[in-house]
This record gives C-alpha cells, sequence and structure tokens, in this order.
C-alpha cells in the first residue's frame, strides 16, 4: 500500500515536471512552470524519505535547512548578470552530488550483483567528477578568475583522447572486478582532471554553449544516480534536464553557426585585435548627442530597439519602456529585436523586458527581424555589441564568422549607446561603429535613456 502511494506521488511529480517544462518556454507561463516543476520537487522528496526506511532524519533536515537558507541567500543576492556563473555552480553542485552518491555506493561494490547497477556507479563517478570541475573552470571563466580567452596545453586534444580512453579501459576493469577499489581512485583523478581539460580551451561566445552542457551533463549524472539508487523519479527527472540541457545546447550552437565540435575544440584566433581595434576605429567614429537623436527620432516613423547585455548591466529597461512610450505618443512604431544569446544567458533580454512590462507582441526574433531592417528608420542599439557586429557576416578570419548576427547595419540610421569603443563578450572590434550612417552616444544605458526621454519631453 506504501509502495502504490509513493509511485502515485512519483507520477504526480514526474506530471509536473513535464507541464512545469511545458509552461517555461514562453515568458508570460514561465514563472507558473518553474512553480509547478517545484512543487513536482518537493513531492518527490517527501515521496523519497517515507518511501524509503530510514533511520535517521536529523541530518536529512539539517541539510534541507542549511541548503534552503543558502539558496534562498543566494537567490536574492545575485544580480541577473551574474545568472550565468549561479547556474555554472547549480550544476556543480548537482555533478557533485550524483558523484558523491556514487562513490558512497562504490565503497560497498561487493554487495551488488547487477552489472547495471555496478556500471551505473562507474559511469556516474565519470559523469558527475566532469560535471563538477568543468562547472568549477566555467565559473571562474565567467566570474573573471579565469581568463575568459581560450586556455590550451601542447597536445592539449590528443590528451584529452587519451583521458576519454583511459576512462573507458578503468571502467572495464573496475566492472569485471579487478582491484576495483585502487583503479576507482584513478578513475576519479582523470575525471576530474578531464572536467577542467575539456572546459579550458573555450572561451569568449562560446561559453552560453558551455553552461547548458554542464547543465545537461548533471542531468545525466542524475538520472543515472537514479539507477544507482533505484529511484525512478530521479531517472526521470535527470532525463528531463539531460535531454532539455542537449536540445538548448544544441539550439544554441544554431544560433552561433558553431558545431558542438568546433566549440570543444577551442578557438584562439583572438590574437592582435587591439591593433585592429585602432586601425579600424581610428578618425572614423561619429559621436552625438541626447538632443541630437532626440531630434532624429521624432522624425522617424519606425524605431526598433537592440537591447544587450549593457542595458542589462545598467537596468535600464524601466527607462527603456518610458522612452518607448514617449516615441508611441509620438505615434512612431517601436519594437525590440531579440538575438537568441544576446544579453549572458538564454532567454535574458525577454525576461528583462518583460520586466518592464513591455508588451511581447513587440519583441521580434532574429529571423523575423533581419529583413525588416532595410526599411526601419532608426536602429537604437542599447548596450549590445557582439550580436551587431558585421564581422560575423563578412569577415571570414573573425572568430564569430558565420554566427548569425542582427543586421542593424542596413537600417537608415543607427544609433549606438555604450560608454566607451571597449569590445564585448567575444573582445572583438566592431566595424558597425564606424559607418557612415552610425552615431555613438557614449554614457551608461540607463542615464543616457532617461536623458533622451527628457529632450523628448521638452521637444
Ligand atoms: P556584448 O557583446 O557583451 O557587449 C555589451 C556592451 O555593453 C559592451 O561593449 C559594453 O561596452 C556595453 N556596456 C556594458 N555596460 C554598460 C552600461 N552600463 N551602459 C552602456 N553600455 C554598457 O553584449 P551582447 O551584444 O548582448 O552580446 C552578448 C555576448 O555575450 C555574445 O558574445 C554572447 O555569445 C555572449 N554570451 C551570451 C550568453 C547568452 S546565452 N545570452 C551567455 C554568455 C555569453 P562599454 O564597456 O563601452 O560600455
Amino acid at each position: 500500500m506504501e509502495l502504490y502511494w509513493s509511485y502515485l506521488a512519483y507520477l504526480a511529480s514526474t506530471l509536473l515536471f513535464i507541464f512545469g517544462i511545458k509552461n517555461m518556454a514562453h515568458p508570460r507561463s514561465a514563472i507558473r512552470g518553474n512553480r509547478l516543476a517545484a512543487l513536482g520537487m518537493l513531492i518527490a522528496v517527501i515521496a523519497t524519505l517515507v518511501h524509503i526506511s530510514i533511520l535517521h532524519y536529523q541530518l536529512i533536515v539539517i541539510g534541507i535547512l542549511l541548503g534552503s537558507s543558502i539558496g534562498f541567500w543566494i537567490a536574492r543576492q545575485v544580480k541577473m548578470t551574474a545568472m550565468p556563473q549561479m547556474i555554472s555552480a547549480l550544476n556543480g553542485l548537482g555533478g557533485a552530488a550524483s558523484l558523491f552518491v556514487a562513490l558512497n555506493h562504490a565503497q560497498v561494490i561487493f554487495l551488488y550483483t547487477d552489472v547495471m547497477v555496478i556500471s551505473s556507479i562507474y559511469i556516474t563517478i565519470v559523469i558527475g567528477a566532469i560535471t563538477l570541475t568543468g562547472s568549477v573552470v566555467a565559473f571562474g571563466k565567467l566570474q573573471g578568475f579565469i581568463p575568459s580567452r581560450s586556455i590550451m596545453i601542447p597536445l592539449h586534444n590528443p590528451l584529452n583522447l587519451i583521458a576519454a580512453f583511459s576512462i573507458l579501459y578503468l571502467i572495464g576493469l573496475c566492472i569485471q572486478g579487478f582491484n576495483q577499489a585502487y583503479w576507482v581512485q584513478h578513475l576519479l583523478t582523470i575525471s576530474l582532471v578531464l572536467g577542467c581539460m575539456l572546459i579550458l580551451p573555450i572561451g569568449g561566445s562560446d561559453m552560453p554553449v558551455v553552461i547548458s552542457l554542464l547543465n545537461a551533463y548533471s542531468g545525466l549524472a542524475a538520472a543515472v544516480a537514479g539507477f544507482i539508487t533505484q529511484n525512478t523519479v530521479l531517472i526521470i527527472a535527470g532525463s528531463l534536464v539531460g535531454t532539455s540541457g542537449f536540445i538548448l545546447t544544441l539550439t544554441m550552437c544554431r544560433s552561433m553557426n558553431r558545431s558542438l565540435l568546433k566549440v570543444f575544440l577551442g578557438n584562439n584566433k583572438h590574437s592582435s585585435i587591439d591593433d585592429l581595434a585602432d586601425k579600424i576605429y581610428q578618425g572614423n567614429i561619429a559621436k552625438t548627442s541626447t538632443e541630437e537623436v532626440a531630434m532624429i527620432l521624432e522624425n522617424a516613423q519606425q524605431v526598433v530597439i537592440v537591447p544587450g547585455f549593457g542595458l542589462a548591466s545598467s537596468q535600464a529597461q524601466h527607462a527603456v519602456r518610458e522612452m518607448a512610450n514617449l516615441l508611441e505618443s509620438l505615434n512612431i512604431e517601436v519594437r525590440y529585436a531579440i538575438h537568441p544569446v544576446a544579453g549572458r544567458m538564454p532567454g535574458h533580454m525577454n525576461v528583462l523586458l518583460s520586466e518592464a512590462e513591455i508588451p511581447y507582441e513587440q519583441l521580434v526574433e532574429l529571423d523575423q527581424i533581419n529583413p525588416q531592417f532595410k526599411e526601419t528608420d532608426v536602429v537604437i542599439v542599447i548596450g549590445a555589441n557582439d550580436v551587431i557586429n558585421p564581422s560575423a557576416r563578412v569577415d571570414t578570419q573573425s572568430p564569430i564568422y558565420g554566427m548569425p548576427i542582427l543586421n542593424v547595419d542596413e537600417a537608415k540610421q543607427v544609433i549606438v549607446i555604450k560608454r566607451s569603443l571597449k569590445t564585448g563578450y567575444a573582445g572583438l572590434p566592431n566595424p558597425l561603429f564606424t559607418c557612415q550612417h552610425t552615431r555613438m552616444l557614449f554614457g551608461d544605458a540607463k542615464k543616457t535613456v532617461s536623458e533622451l526621454s527628457h529632450c523628448l519631453k521638452q521637444n
């Protein structure tokens, strides 16, 4: 009877996870999706605790209280722009949790006879360890204590290949029962090192892909750990995280026109970028003022706003909304061009703009907006850089060559709001800033947009 109820609870959790993920696919229903999935997890945890005969609840209660308090505190503290780091840290913790479960079972491996369970233990150790150290490196790169560029040691990729084959060989040895305790240590060490080696060469604009892939790994590790603990809901939840992570990874690769293999092989084309920037910008930049931009805007019929990381960083979304309202009151059509990797995480711009209650209908995806730039009177780029860099379209030597970009250079007039001529995330100069029809409006996004609204009100 008890078993019957717990399986019913697991079924309810599974349905809540699936509906949760479905709801998360749209900004309007995303919060509900998050709550449904959280409820599903709560039911799964309670059902597991009731289902399995646990002797001591004290440690579990302390763990839940401690974990919830830390989680609550971090979630309140973390800035929107630091979300990728937070996701990276959570991926690492997910990998570590599965790793510890597997290591615990590896110590009593003699209790198991089922080869499926035995293999799951070793596979979980490998995936968990790779996820843990890979996420620590990704966290360091995003946080800035590890250089974000591609870092490679001599024979980096052949060494990775040797490590991968050694892992397969060691798993084979362990499954056959040869001196398991000894080989498990080696398996663990090689996997921890491989996690670092896999992520170090990845840098710049490829980081979002890595975060999402590590997310998939942490799901996969949890799913395999579910086979060890014979927990159905863990297998299902892990598989859902794993597959959605892989789908997101492939979607992002497509958005950046990069193959997953190329992402992993690293990108070393960053050499003479500073010289290049000097050459491109010298004497070719046209500055403008808020007064002049206000006048340009008043004479426009269609305005497209391109939000980027700088808008998020200065929290300019409400100021942008106010400016857009003013433009609309002058019968000017305002839309927003959304690049899939603008900002620092998937959906960053959608979340940000919806926070300022900008109608979803005005957010236009890259494929739809690109053919319309030629007819657009004015494009205002606010704190975006890489996602509007025409080098991705024309310069075969550029590290971002082939990445789909917003073709704002095709619009009749382009205004770029940023604080300086500094590069964006990929560390590349942007020839758009030197185009004849581009005007640079230097300043902090929020402050500058508020000043623009002030000028619009005065005119
Ligand atoms: P970026 O290329 O990073 O450019 C942002 C620009 O904003 C910078 O050039 C910076 O110039 C400006 N800026 C920063 N703070 C500002 C402020 N307070 N006011 C005004 N401007 C400010 O951003 P993007 O165009 O959105 O492209 C995103 C990049 O991040 C891509 O390379 C993408 O691959 C990568 N990435 C994306 C994700 C996802 S999934 N979205 C995750 C990780 C990485 P100044 O310093 O001169 O102001």
